[in-house]
């Protein structure tokens, strides 16, 4: 990235930028005058473009690729936010799960999320910043097929809560937002999705609303767990064939 893009805008990290809720956060972020390096697999199919927003190709799951993209971070001192979104579901009974789905999981929902917090956290405590981590319901209860992915995002809540207990003291802010179905591509390829009924299911947009609040508080109030869910509840089987 060039680093003049920035001007003087705070920057803000998000991963899994290209779309859904790591897209709808960072429309959200810029509007509130941030500058968002976005992290995802795949850039090019990511239909939205703004001057202050980059796309950058990071494979959360390359722990080689994630050390090269933050050694060469520019601007490193501007970070104000980092919002850990990442994510990817795989749910099936525990012995049809591959390791590779297994390991991708926990790399996205744990390693990840540690390590790139790890690395900014002197600066974020400089600055003052904050810390998002997108967790899920999932991680909250027990659920059918869910045991890695819950598992993992149960992980996450817990590493949120974690740090915002360590954090507290040094003025960094730490916030779980933790989604129930979300419209979005996150079932393309799983067997269920959300219902057509519009109040089953949230918008990527209801949880970029979230971060909006969350960074309106006054200072010294912390919104450090939001947990956000449909009015309703319904999933949709897939038609064997069928998207
Ligand atoms: N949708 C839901 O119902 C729901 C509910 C609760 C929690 N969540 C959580 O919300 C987060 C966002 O989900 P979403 O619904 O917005 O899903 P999504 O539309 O499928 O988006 C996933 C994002 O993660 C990125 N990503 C996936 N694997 C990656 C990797 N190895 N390296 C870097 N980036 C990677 C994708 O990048 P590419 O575009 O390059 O593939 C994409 O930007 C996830 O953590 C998910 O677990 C979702």
């Amino acid at each position: 990235m060039n680093s003049d893009n920035n001007q003087n805008h705070n920057i803000a990290i998000v991963t899994g930028a290209s779309r859904g809720i790591g897209l709808a956060i960072s429309k959200k972020l810029i509007s509130l005058g941030y500058f968002v390096k976005g992290i995802c697999k795949n850039p090019d199919r990511c239909e939205f473009s703004h001057s202050q927003f980059v796309l950058d190709r990071v494979d959360l799951n390359d722990t080689k690729q994630m050390e090269d993209w933050l050694k060469n971070f520019p601007d490193k001192d501007k970070v104000r936010i980092l919002v850990h979104n990442a994510g990817v579901g795989y749910f099936a009974p525990f012995e049809e799960l591959s390791w590779e789905q297994i390991i991708e999981m926990i790399g996205l929902h744990l390693t990840a999320p540690m390590l790139i917090s790890n690395y900014f956290l002197r600066t974020l405590k400089a600055n003052e910043g904050r810390i998002f981590f997108i967790g899920s319901i999932s991680g909250t209860k027990v659920s059918p097929w869910g045991s890695v992915y819950g598992s993992t995002k149960a992980g996450l809540i817990h590493f949120g809560r974690e740090l915002f207990q360590e954090l507290r003291k040094s003025g960094v802010k730490v916030t779980n937002l933790i989604p129930d179905l979300t419209n979005t591509d996150f079932f393309d390829h799983l067997s269920f999705t959300t219902d057509e009924d519009t109040r089953s299911y949230i918008l990527p947009e209801c949880i970029a609303d979230a971060v909006g609040t969350v960074l309106s508080q006054r200072e010294g109030t912390v919104l450090s767990e939001l947990v956000i869910q449909p009015e309703r509840f319904k999933i949709k089987k897939k038609e064997k064939g069928k998207d």
